[in-house]
């Protein structure tokens, strides 16, 4: 289905749901129509900001009506357009959503609108913390992080998103409410249908409140970065930090490469002397975390920081590294995952395989390498037209790995999905979809049907 312009009667029709105000049209539309890395830049010819469940369920009544293709849209911070009109659709904001309940003490849980930033779900108990952190949390909502199944900074210690989420308020294609958000940690009630929407990147229904989980806010946090000699290394250490640090929070690879554009375009100050050439960072809490990290590290050069801002300033060589490929130019964001064997081949050979296909690419790695996950930040020197992405995930793909580890398939993958899942299970896919959204008005032209 794809979208275009709407008529002044249904733009009247939205304004009578969600008032005047909330539907942007023409420059207003501007900022919700292209990506975070501005590789993606689409056409609205509505956007739409309902300010609860109610509103959200009349809006998607009226669009399945007019047969009005919609894409939902969280905090924009999403890096494969799944997020963004590409092919003309009404984006439904789902940013005026925000209310976030009590915590309950007794449960460690909180019931949050799908448009609370993930800061503030993390900073809603002092004694608790959200499981998920990733560097864009101060604008990323936990609507858009559970569409997306996000993972980031503590998955090897809390999972990803997705075992965040005890229950959801979500809306259906055709306006239907479903809702099931009593938290129990044991109901085996039937289909879990909250789990099914984690990932589903807008595609089956639209997710507006979430019961969350949240974990012991983790105390006395050290964080080391280690210098080494390359990936093989990194994986090596990793490993062992996973079986030997008892409060491991974090284990997290980048090279030189980056920290240098970071050190050139951002000021970034260096954590190490020693010129190497790839960076271990990990962060770990609890007692003894920092004789178990020193344990690790060894005799290798080591920066470490245990107060708040040696800390974010060991962290700022990490959680910017999103930020460098942009600095050389529009990156291609290539989120891939391979079994952990095969990781550290991975790091070590994917620039030498994406400059086969582009001898002018320039490639920037880092990425979770518990998680066996690397993000292959490519900027095409090339026309951007599918060859850096056939020699990646063609790469991945030969070593049993996945072409979206964290990021979702959205716009950028979709072409590429057959690499990663079989035709009997596109199969089953296309079948879910069409059982939530018969008529395909959610999120088209992302894991295409
Ligand atoms: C990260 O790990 O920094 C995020 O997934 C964002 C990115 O890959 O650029
Ligand atoms: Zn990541």
């Amino acid at each position: 289905m794809t979208g275009g312009e709407v008529s002044g009667a249904l733009l009247r029709e939205f304004a009578s749901v969600v008032g005047d105000a909330h539907v942007l049209t023409g420059d207003a539309t501007a900022g919700y129509a292209v990506d975070w890395t501005g590789r993606f830049r689409g056409h609205a010819p509505a956007v739409l900001r309902p300010a609860d469940t109610g509103e959200v369920a009349a809006v998607l009544g009226l669009c399945r009506e007019a047969g009005v293709p919609v894409v939902p849209q969280g905090g924009n911070t999403g890096l494969v357009g799944g997020g963004v009109p590409n092919h003309g659709e009404v984006v439904l904001s789902l940013a005026r959503l925000d209310r976030l309940g009590p915590v309950d003490a007794d449960a460690a849980q909180v019931t949050a609108g799908a448009g609370v930033s993930l800061q503030r779900v993390a900073d809603a108990d002092p004694a608790l913390d959200l499981g998920v952190l990733i560097a864009s949390r101060g604008s990323a909502t936990a609507g858009g992080a559970i569409a997306t199944n996000a993972g980031g900074l503590r998955v090897l210690r809390y999972g990803p998103m997705r075992a965040q989420v005890r229950g959801v308020t979500a809306v259906l294609a055709d306006g239907t409410v479903v809702s099931h958000l009593a938290g129990l940690v044991k109901d085996n009630t039937g289909y879990d249908y909250p789990g099914l929407l984690a990932g589903s990147e807008g595609t089956l229904a639209v997710v507006t409140a979430a019961r969350i989980q949240l974990v012991p806010r983790p105390a006395g946090l050290v964080t080391v970065i280690i210098g080494l000699g390359g990936p093989g290394e990194a994986h090596e250490l990793a490993r062992e930090a996973l079986r030997t640090v008892r409060g491991l929070l974090s284990a997290e690879y980048f090279t030189r490469a980056g920290l240098d554009v970071l050190a050139e375009h951002a000021g970034l100050v260096p954590p190490l002397r020693d010129p190497v050439p790839a960076f271990l960072l990990l962060e770990a809490a609890g007692p003894g975390a920092d004789d178990d990290l020193a344990a690790v590290a060894g005799d290798r050069p080591v920066a470490v920081g245990t107060t708040a801002a040696d800390r974010a300033r060991l962290w700022a060589c990490r959680e910017r590294h999103p930020e460098a490929a942009g600095f050389l130019g529009v990156p291609l964001k290539l989120d891939v995952s391979v079994p952990a064997a095969h990781w550290a081949r991975l790091a070590s050979e994917v620039g030498a395989v994406a400059r086969s296909a582009d001898p002018g690419a320039q490639v920037i790695s880092y990425g979770h390498v518990a998680d066996g996950n690397l993000h292959v930040n490519v900027v095409p020197a090339a026309e951007a037209d599918g060859r850096h992405e056939d020699a990646v995930f063609g790469f991945v793909a030969s070593l049993g790995g996945s072409i979206s580890a964290e990021h979702g398939i959205g716009a950028l993958k979709a072409r590429w999905l057959p690499l990663a899942r079989s035709a009997q299970e596109r199969a089953l896919f296309a079948r879910i979809r069409a059982a939530f959204d018969p008529d395909g008005i959610l999120n088209p032209h992302v894991l295409p049907r």
